[in-house]
This record gives structure tokens, C-alpha cells and sequence, in this order.
């Protein structure tokens, strides 16, 4: 008599087969935090150590996975991607060097529209230290990052991540 497959071995051969699948392409993020492996941080790719060595000081020092953990504060409201979709706030893809209040069709406050200044390091250093009182009256509901080094780190970050150019 032909007994039926063991249940045992039904499993182990299900597992094999899932096995046998072709594994997806890695195509992460330089800084996926949560591909890394969990022996240490992850290292940031060739090219993206070299744009962040031609950032203005402090910035090349910048933690870009410290400040990709930051910018979980930002991504309900903003994305940061090429062609990103204004959200609550606008896409923040090219900020450094734009000028403030400019994302067509994103309609902003009239103090952030007619701020006149140019996004740089400081500026927005200025804006995340405390949103409120840099530009009062704006309506990024948002209290800001209180620590100096996570600026540093968002920062980098951003530059890093939204098409900064060095020397831009
Ligand atoms: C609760 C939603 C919200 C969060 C969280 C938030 N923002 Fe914003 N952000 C906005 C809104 C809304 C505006 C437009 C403000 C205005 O027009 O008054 C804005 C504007 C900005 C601008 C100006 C953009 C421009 O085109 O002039 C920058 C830069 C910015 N945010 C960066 C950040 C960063 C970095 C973080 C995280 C640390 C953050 N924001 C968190 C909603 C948010």
C-alpha cells in the first residue's frame, strides 16, 4: 500500500520550494536602516560618502543614518523624492537653494511665501531649531529638533537625499 506523504515531509518540501524562489533585487536605499545588518551600522555607499565628504563642515560629518532615523518626522508631512507628491507640507526634493514658499502648487502661508530667503544649512537649521519662532505664523505644525547634532545629522541627511549638488 502507498502511504500518503508524511505531513513532515510535505513541509520540508514546501519550505524547499519557497526556498527556490528567486530573491527580490536589492535595490534599497543607501541608508536602509532596516536591510542593515545588525552587526553595525551600515555603510553608506562610495558615492554618497563623496557627497557628503563635499558638504560644508558640519555636515560631511554628518550621521546619514542617524539623520534618516530623524527624518521619521518629516515623512508624514513631506517626501523628499524627485516628482514627490506634496503632502501636508511640499516636497522638499531640491530645497537647498530654492527659494522659500516657491513649490508650485503648494499653497503656503503668507510668511513662508514671502520670506524671500534661499534655503541653505542655516536657514533651515534656523527653521527646524523652532519652526514657530523663525517664521511666525507659518503653519508647519511641527516643535522642531531640540538636539544639535540631530540637526546636524537631518541635515546631512537632506542634503544628501533631496539633490543637493556640491558647492550648491
Ligand atoms: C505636521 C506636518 C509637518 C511636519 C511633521 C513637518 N513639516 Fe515641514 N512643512 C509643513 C507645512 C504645512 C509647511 C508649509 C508651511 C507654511 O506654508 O507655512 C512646511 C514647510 C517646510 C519647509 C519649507 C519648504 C519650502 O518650500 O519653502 C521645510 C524646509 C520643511 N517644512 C522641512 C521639514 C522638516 C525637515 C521636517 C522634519 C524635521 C518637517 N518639515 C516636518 C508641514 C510639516
Amino acid at each position: 500500500m502507498r502511504a500518503a506523504l508524511p505531513a513532515s515531509m510535505i513541509i520540508a518540501m514546501t519550505l524547499l520550494a519557497a526556498c527556490g524562489q528567486p530573491q527580490e533585487p536589492a535595490s534599497a536605499p543607501a541608508f536602509d536602516s532596516a536591510a542593515a545588518p545588525a552587526a553595525g551600522p551600515a555603510t553608506p555607499d562610495p558615492e554618497t560618502q563623496a557627497l557628503l565628504a563635499s558638504l560644508p563642515a558640519p555636515y560631511n560629518t554628518a550621521d546619514v543614518e542617524n539623520g534618516q532615523r530623524k527624518f521619521a518626522l518629516c515623512r508624514s508631512c513631506h517626501t523628499i523624492t524627485d516628482g514627490g507628491a506634496n503632502m501636508t507640507g511640499p516636497n522638499l526634493h531640491g530645497v537647498f537653494g530654492r527659494k522659500a514658499g516657491s513649490v508650485e502648487d503648494f499653497r503656503y502661508s503668507e510668511p513662508v511665501k514671502t520670506a524671500g530667503f534661499v534655503w541653505d544649512a542655516d536657514h533651515l537649521n534656523n527653521w527646524l531649531t523652532d519652526p514657530r519662532g523663525f517664521l511666525p505664523g507659518n503653519r508647519m505644525s511641527f516643535l522642531g529638533v531640540k538636539d544639535p547634532k540631530d540637526r546636524i545629522d537631518l541635515i546631512g541627511y537632506l542634503m544628501v537625499e533631496t539633490g543637493h549638488k556640491p558647492g550648491g
